[in-house]
């Protein structure tokens, strides 16, 4: 049995699982059995698929000061892509936390990191515990009313002065439709009230290229895993489901009505 098969719906529910269910869950475990066929340094780029790219990891964990020493916590943490990467370049150990079971079973498989299954509202975390956090396209799948209650408990989890880093879609205007399900994405001022009402600081922000910097290196083991998914899951309805969510995101940001935006935010002393 594959990773996939413990955990998906069937096939014919696909149009009452939850597009992001299917998005980040479904896909998570098909993503690592496609890595289980690739070969494993087709990992990290498979686990940031429609997240950061290496150099917007490299930006964040500059500006989060990360060493062999730096208790880092990844909220949202996807199929752990980001949060193996640092532990590959930096040395840290991240600890993952992420709501989705497969999303979250997958990355431990993945990359060995202690992993937590839990919604950033409700972090089961000591106050405190972190130097830093980061959290990477996640406050733009959380709905609106939701954030203030997130961007606390990222305050909670850090230390006094500890560093947070984000990566936020953020909207330049008003959106063309059709909309991607289950995206709210805010406007940079809207970001930065949320950051300083729950007590942080922005030190830095900016805007990011998103993938289009990647190297050709990195995108092509990003592509050969979408091409080996949709060679083995081009027919299935939740796949398409899930591309067409892909191709709406990648057309406001393609049109500049979304622009990916890092942010590093530092905790009140
Ligand atoms: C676009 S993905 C990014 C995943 C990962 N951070 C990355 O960059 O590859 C958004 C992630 O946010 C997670 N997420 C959504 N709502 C969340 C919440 N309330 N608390 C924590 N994570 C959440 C999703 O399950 C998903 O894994």
């Amino acid at each position: 049995m594959t990773a996939s098969e413990q955990t998906v719906p069937d096939e014919t529910d696909a149009h009452d699982v939850a597009a992001q269910e299917i998005e980040f869950d479904l896909l998570a475990g098909w993503t690592e059995d496609a890595v289980r066929e690739l070969g494993p340094e087709y990992a990290i780029p498979a686990g940031c698929r429609g997240s950061g790219s290496p150099s917007d990891l490299a930006w964040l964990a500059e500006a989060l000061v990360i060493g062999r020493e730096t208790r880092v916590v990844d909220v949202g943490s996807g199929v752990g892509g980001p949060a193996g990467w640092l532990a590959d370049h930096f040395g840290a150990q991240p600890v993952c936390v992420e709501p989705m079971r497969s999303a979250a079973a997958a990355g431990r498989r993945l990359f060995g990191l202690p992993t937590v299954v839990a919604g950033a509202e409700a972090l089961p975390l000591r106050s405190g515990a972190f130097d830093a956090v980061q959290s990477l396209g996640v406050l733009c799948t959380v709905p609106r009313p939701q954030r203030p209650a997130v961007v606390r408990e990222l305050r909670r989890v850090l230390r006094a002065e500890g560093d947070l880093g984000l990566l936020v879609f953020v909207a330049r205007g008003p959106l063309p439709g059709p909309l991607p399900e289950g995206n709210d994405f805010p406007t940079e001022e809207a970001l930065t009230e949320l950051l300083e009402g729950a007590g942080f600081t922005v030190v830095q922000s900016m805007e990011s290229d998103g993938l289009a910097q990647a190297p050709v290196a990195w995108q092509e083991r990003a592509d050969a895993v979408d091409d080996l998914l949709a060679r083995h899951h081009g027919d299935d309805p939740r796949w398409q489901r899930a591309q067409e969510q892909t191709e709406r995101i990648s057309r406001l940001i393609g049109g500049g009505h979304v622009r990916p935006l890092l942010v590093h935010a530092r905790a009140a002393g």
